[in-house]
């Protein structure tokens, strides 16, 4: 899979991008991440992206010609199969829609600044919104980044154990059972003695047990859909 990132603060991507599962996934080549500046595509020389809104008010708003022009260098080498802007008012984003991501060969993310982008770009450009939840963030730098965590480690061979992302919170609308290492008693906060007994069918039963009840209590609503 190949991810294309437009942004005007790529180097906030290094970081984060360059650690644990990412990290891992990039040097195993099971993912490309490219990162754009967009103002590389600015056409003036004072490299300037974004204008003062028409019909007046406060903050500027991002150019179509720098996005566009970023997105066309993109479009004429390879097919996308979404183009994808990262806002608060967008889809909201849950597992369901990473699962189905995760399932496409090019992606691009672009991320806003400032009062947002030029309504035309997301009119004629934009292929899918995303909002992953409802509070306003300074820019889609960082919902970008939830976005890929959560598409990459879904991709093949990405999690050392095949099956661990099917485990994940919300792959069947429950939350994960709690979990436990050693030592067994800690100050006397004990282990369950059921995940001490090596029975692999209670154990089992008894995570499901906890996830169901889990669900319960903190996010019934899961349980509906
Ligand atoms: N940009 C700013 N806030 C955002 C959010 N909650 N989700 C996606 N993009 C955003």
């Amino acid at each position: 899979m190949r991810i294309d990132i437009l942004t005007i603060f790529p180097e906030m991507f290094r970081g984060p991008f360059s650690h644990s599962i990412i990290k891992r996934a990039l040097e195993k080549k099971l993912v490309e991440i490219h990162l754009h500046d967009i103002r590389d595509h600015a056409t003036d020389k004072h490299r300037r992206v974004d204008d003062y809104p028409f019909g007046g008010g406060a903050g500027m708003v991002m150019m179509i010609e720098p996005i566009e022009r970023c997105i066309n260098s993109l479009t004429k080498e390879r097919d996308y199969q979404e183009i994808i802007f990262m806002t608060p008012d967008g889809e909201p984003l849950g597992q369901p829609l990473c699962n189905h991501l995760s399932t496409h060969k090019n992606l691009i993310l672009l991320c806003g600044h400032y009062k947002g982008i030029d309504q035309r770009i997301r009119d004629h450009l934009v292929t899918k919104e995303i909002s992953i939840g409802d509070y306003v963030l300074s820019g889609g730098e960082i919902p970008a980044m939830v976005l890929t965590d959560a598409i990459v480690r879904l991709l093949p061979g990405v999690l050392g154990d095949e099956t661990s992302a099917l485990s994940d919170s919300f792959q069947d609308n429950l939350l994960s059972p709690p979990v436990y290492t050693r030592p067994a008693d800690y100050k006397g906060w004990k282990v369950p003695d059921v995940l001490l007994s090596g029975h692999d069918r209670r154990i089992t039963e008894w995570r499901y047990e906890q996830a169901l009840r889990r669900t319960r209590e903190r996010r019934p609503g899961l349980l509906d859909e």
